[in-house]
């Protein structure tokens, strides 16, 4: 697939190189050739290609948001997506690790009013960077869970498809007003983790029987 990307520092960067190895097309969208994050993604996968950021998502079948939220709505207003589906990486994270919409609403659908013609997706939120760079778990015979959340179901599908290909288990939690729980996880890992000295590389799975 041509997959475009807004965002391709720690986050982006792991995501879009796991799908460049895969054999998928990327595309980097931005605005700012000097962007110290992008030059330095080039230097370590020179097969990314880069455009504008609209020139991006016009031809790209799918775009991933991986930047701060606070950048997000100047960002998105403007952009035209023509039903494209957004996969929303990004989580609003507030002082002292609190949810940064005060849990009134989801980051992921304030994405959705910013990008009103995309197809929201929120999915790579739940847990830290480390475990997109590297998300193979040797001896264990689950796979790390990705929850993803969206209200559209063929986008949610394309998502979950690509996080098949890349050997994550991807679980479809509803609509995408679920991602308010899932941004509350994020919270959860990154207290645990980055606050209280939990080790990077541990995820989430899904047992069900
Ligand atoms: N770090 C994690 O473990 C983790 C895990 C899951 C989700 N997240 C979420 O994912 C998002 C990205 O996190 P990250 O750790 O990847 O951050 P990061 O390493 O700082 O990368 C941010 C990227 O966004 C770009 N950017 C910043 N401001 C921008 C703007 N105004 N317009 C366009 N591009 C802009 C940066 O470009 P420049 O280099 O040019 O500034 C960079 O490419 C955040 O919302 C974060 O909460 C983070």
């Amino acid at each position: 697939m041509k997959i475009g990307f807004i965002g391709i520092g720690k986050v982006g960067f792991a995501i879009a190189n796991h799908l460049q190895k895969l054999g998928h097309q990327i595309v980097v969208g931005s605005n700012d050739p000097q962007s110290g994050s992008l030059q330095k993604a080039l230097k370590a996968n020179p097969a990314f290609r880069t455009s504008g950021i609209q020139e991006m998502v016009s031809e790209s079948e799918i775009v991933f948001l991986a930047t701060p939220f606070g950048a997000n709505q100047q960002l998105l207003q403007g952009l035209v997506f023509g039903g494209k589906p957004l996969v929303d990486c990004t989580n609003p994270v507030g002082a002292g690790i609190t949810h940064g919409l005060n849990s009134l609403k989801s980051g992921a659908e304030a994405v959705q009013e910013w990008a009103h013609d995309a197809k929201v997706v929120k999915a790579f939120n739940i847990y830290g960077f480390e475990n997109f760079v590297d998300n193979s778990f040797p001896g264990y015979d689950v796979k790390p869970l990705m929850l993803i959340a969206g209200d559209d179901a063929s986008a949610k599908e394309t998502v979950a498809s690509l996080l098949r290909e890349m050997d994550y288990f991807p679980k479809d939690t509803g609509p995408l007003s679920q991602a308010l729980h899932l941004e509350h996880m994020t919270l959860l890992w990154v207290k645990m983790v980055r606050m209280n000295g939990h080790h990077p590389h541990f995820v989430w799975a899904y047992l069900e029987k």
